[in-house]
């Protein structure tokens, strides 16, 4: 995977080739990264110095070619003539922030030397080798060890770094990230991942121009704002071609990403630890690791990065037990009541669930302490007796005896000021002494940096898991960080990277020896969706936002980072709490099945046939699932602007799932297709609609077109006939070679007023549909 030839390192993955050289003055200069090229000679590839150019600082009287600022590297200091921005800026222990790192030596080893004090990407040593290049500022004896590991099948290559002060004098790091690459530019978009609450991870692309473009998070955390991960996409790239490289960051506070084009034509790019407010001093000896950065390239566009990413994350991110496993189908609380419970209205939430085919019911906020709303009672888990007369336990062997699994929710870095635990012990909150605090949903960060607190964390979540059966752990966040400060530190710049630190330690406390326990990490939504948690926590809650069209756009703008298997997708009641929007359960459904299925709703408002859908629904996904989990997903570029287009195929591309949504109609609008790919083209296919159902009253007034009497749309016979008959939506059924289905299925045609029968498409506003494509001898092989 990894060659060294006359000073020029070759990492090869599967596809791809990234390669760069010790130039004569030891700097690491970028040669290529890109597709997937033959061991030879590179130099045609090189950034040419072959001029003097004007306005250059020399980087040596030897050679008047050589200036920093024009070359393509891997690695650049500051004060030595490049005037990019510079990866890392560093107080050097001669006083000067000049740092000069030129080559020593390096070394090659199969599997991955994982970072210390940061979890990382793993892999065992026929999956990755890694190449460690040891840089150093002579004159300031102080070493960085640049450290590339190359997973070859995924086609992904991660970076990080070590910083080590060999002197006598202190340093002191104000910014250090864990990679930086110069690429030569071509016409790049910047596709990021921004948003807020309810609505995280919409996609933006920004076209780079001459400067600066920063995609960074200032919260305390990876954020709803900005997603670590982003992408440069050649100028033309789509979901199907063109040359595409993304990256990300396996850390979850707060990251900071340049893109900066120079105007010599060269891209600098470069991710790591925000240096916003962080400053790390070193003593003699003293080193400090940055997380781990990763990245990916592909040459057919969007689809073939995201995908190098979901196997990525897949196979060298989530850890334990439940990597490679199906995720359960739950059903969760929050939703449905809120606050508002006792045990006995848990109980027939529970039993209706179970008759629908949950396998998971977790109980969310408000079991403990005074917590009847957001302003007391965070930070004492102390089962409210009231609201549940079993206890835990008592509650969690019901739940068992149902036949379902039981999970709970608990926000464990946070405290309500009016809470048993911040009265006892107001000094564990995150403040600072004579400055009155901000509030976030009425809570207080406690100080992770505290080792008492993390103990006192460690102990109270720990006691609570062994007290009863629970098999699963929503762990929430609520609150971006304010008035950051620990006594427990003396420099308050290290305040937001010893927070994280010392959530994964927590993290790592509570759940490496309970690898059965399935962690889903949520704050407020999709606040912390990043590797970072996913190396604890397998799934992530994407968002607050449970509208199907909202969803479409935050689990595609996930999609181009995480994996299926990683993104919580629920089904809840419309009109939708965050949105007032009304949309069809069957919407609901055919959104969430791409993911972590759960339902989110009072299932008591369910009618007989309703009940029948959710159950139909969970049936369909149980057997699908692996696909809808772990398939190769891909995204279609849109045809019509009112359509999004998904589909899942499975590994062996016997089965595919693909989904069509329509957000608004068009009238009269012309015929939909139904674009398909990745199927096996030789192979032939079964395709079939999912049968799903259309409730009578979605008609209103119509239904009087359809009747040959006339009935009140809102009156008791509309709500009888409701009550006793439902319509299936048209179902299509095709038979043919996957050549086929890929030259583009057509769709019939949708409603539009006139000729109304059996083979009408119904989507109307936000209607979605699934496809089934299955091979045909897996169908004789299951008869
Ligand atoms: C956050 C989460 C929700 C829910 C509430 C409970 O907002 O994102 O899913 O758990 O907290 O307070």
């Amino acid at each position: 995977m990894i060659t060294y030839t006359d000073g020029t390192f070759h990492l090869k993955t599967q596809n791809t080739s990234y390669i760069f050289r010790v130039t004569k003055f030891g700097h690491i200069e970028s040669l290529f990264y890109g597709e997937r090229l033959e061991e030879q000679n590179f130099e045609a590839l090189a950034v040419k110095q072959t001029a003097e150019i004007g306005s250059t600082v020399k980087y040596d009287e030897s050679d008047p070619m050589y200036s920093l600022d024009t070359m393509a590297l891997e690695w650049s200091g500051i004060g030595k003539g490049d005037y990019r921005h510079s990866p890392a800026e560093i107080k050097m222990p001669d006083g000067s922030f000049v740092a000069d790192f030129t080559y020593e030596g390096h070394r090659i080893t199969d599997g991955n030397l994982s970072p210390a004090s940061v979890p990382s990407s793993y892999g065992d040593t026929k999956d990755c080798q890694t190449l460690e290049i040891i840089l150093s500022d002579r004159v300031n004896l102080v070493t960085l060890l640049l450290y590339f590991t190359v997973y070859e099948k995924t086609d992904v290559i991660t970076r990080r770094t070590v910083l080590k002060n060999g002197n006598e004098n202190p340093l002191v790091i104000r910014k250090l990230m864990s990679m930086m690459t110069d690429l030569p530019d071509r016409n790049y978009t910047c596709v990021t991942f921004q948003g807020g609450w309810i609505r995280e991870t919409h996609r933006q692309d920004t076209q780079i121009r001459m400067g600066l473009y920063v995609n960074e998070s200032t919260t305390g955390a990876s954020s709803n704002r900005r997603n670590p991960g982003f992408l440069l996409a050649e100028q033309g790239a789509t979901e199907t071609q063109g040359r595409v490289y993304g990256f990300n960051l396996i850390y979850s506070g707060n990251h900071y990403s340049g893109i900066e084009l120079s105007d010599r034509g060269l891209v600098r790019v470069m991710t790591g630890i925000n240096p916003y407010c962080f400053e790390w001093p070193l003593e003699k000896d003293g080193e400090f690791e940055t997380p781990e950065a990763v990245m990916t390239f592909s040459a057919d566009g969007y689809n073939g990065t995201s995908g190098h990413f979901h196997d990525f994350v897949n196979e060298h991110i989530v850890r334990g037990d439940w990597k490679g496993k199906e995720r359960p189908v739950l059903l969760n609380t929050w939703e449905s009541n809120f606050f508002s419970f006792t045990e006995r209205k848990l109980m027939r939430l529970a039993v209706r669930a179970k008759k629908l085919g949950v396998e998971l019911f977790v109980l969310d906020d408000g079991w403990f302490g005074k917590r009847d709303n957001d302003k007391a009672g965070l930070g004492d888990y102390t089962v409210n007796r009231k609201k549940l007369r079993s206890g835990l336990q008592g509650f969690s062997r019901k739940i068992g005896r149902l036949g379902m699994r039981f999970g709970l929710w608990f926000e464990p870095e946070m405290a309500n000021p009016d809470s048993d635990l911040f009265r006892a012990h107001p000094e564990y909150a995150v403040q600072i002494p004579g400055r009155t605090p901000s509030y976030g949903r009425n809570q207080l960060v406690l100080d992770l940096c505290n080792p008492e607190v993390r103990d006192y964390i460690v102990a109270s979540v720990r006691g609570i898991l062994d007290s009863a059966d629970i098999s699963y752990v929503k762990w929430d966040m609520n609150r971006h960080m304010s008035d950051m400060y620990s006594k427990c530190i003396g420099n308050q710049g290290e305040f937001f990277h010893r927070y994280i630190l010392g959530l994964y330690n927590i993290l790592g406390r509570i759940f490496g020896d309970r690898p059965q326990i399935l962690l889903e990490s949520c704050s407020s939504g999709g606040n912390r969706f990043d590797l970072g948690m996913l190396c604890y926590s397998p799934q992530i809650w994407s968002s607050d936002d449970t509208d199907p069209v909202e969803r479409l756009e935050i689990q595609r703008g996930l999609s181009y980072l995480y994996p299926l298997s990683t993104m919580g997708a629920h089904v809840s009641w419309s009109p939708h709490q965050q949105t007032l929007r009304t949309t069809t359960l069957a919407s609901c459904f055919n959104t969430a099945s791409f993911g972590c299925l759960g339902y989110e709703l009072d299932l008591s408002f369910l009618s007989r046939f309703q009940k029948k859908e959710v159950s139909e629904q969970i049936a369909f996904y149980k057997e699908h699932r692996s696909v809808l989990q772990y398939g190769t997903f891909y995204r279609f570029d849109p045809l019509k602007a009112n359509k999004v287009h998904w589909e899942t195929v499975s590994g062996d591309r016997s089965r595919a799932i693909a989904g069509f949504f329509q957000t608004q109609v068009k009238a009269a609008e012309s015929f939909d297709f139904l674009p398909l790919t990745g199927l096996d083209l030789s192979s032939r296919y079964l395709l079939r609609t999912r049968p799903q159902p259309v409730y009578i009253n979605r008609f209103g007034h119509l239904i009087n077109f359809l009747l040959p009497f006339h009935i009140h749309p809102e009156g008791f016979l509309m709500r009888l006939i409701s009550k006793f008959y439902r319509m299936t939506d048209c179902v299509e059924e095709y038979e043919g070679y996957g050549a086929m289905f890929e030259a583009g299925l057509k769709l019939n045609n949708q409603f539009e007023g006139t000729g109304y029968n059996t083979a009408t498409r119904l989507p109307g506003d936000f209607g979605s549909n699934l496809y089934v494509l299955t091979r045909l001898e897996e169908i004789g092989k299951a008869g």
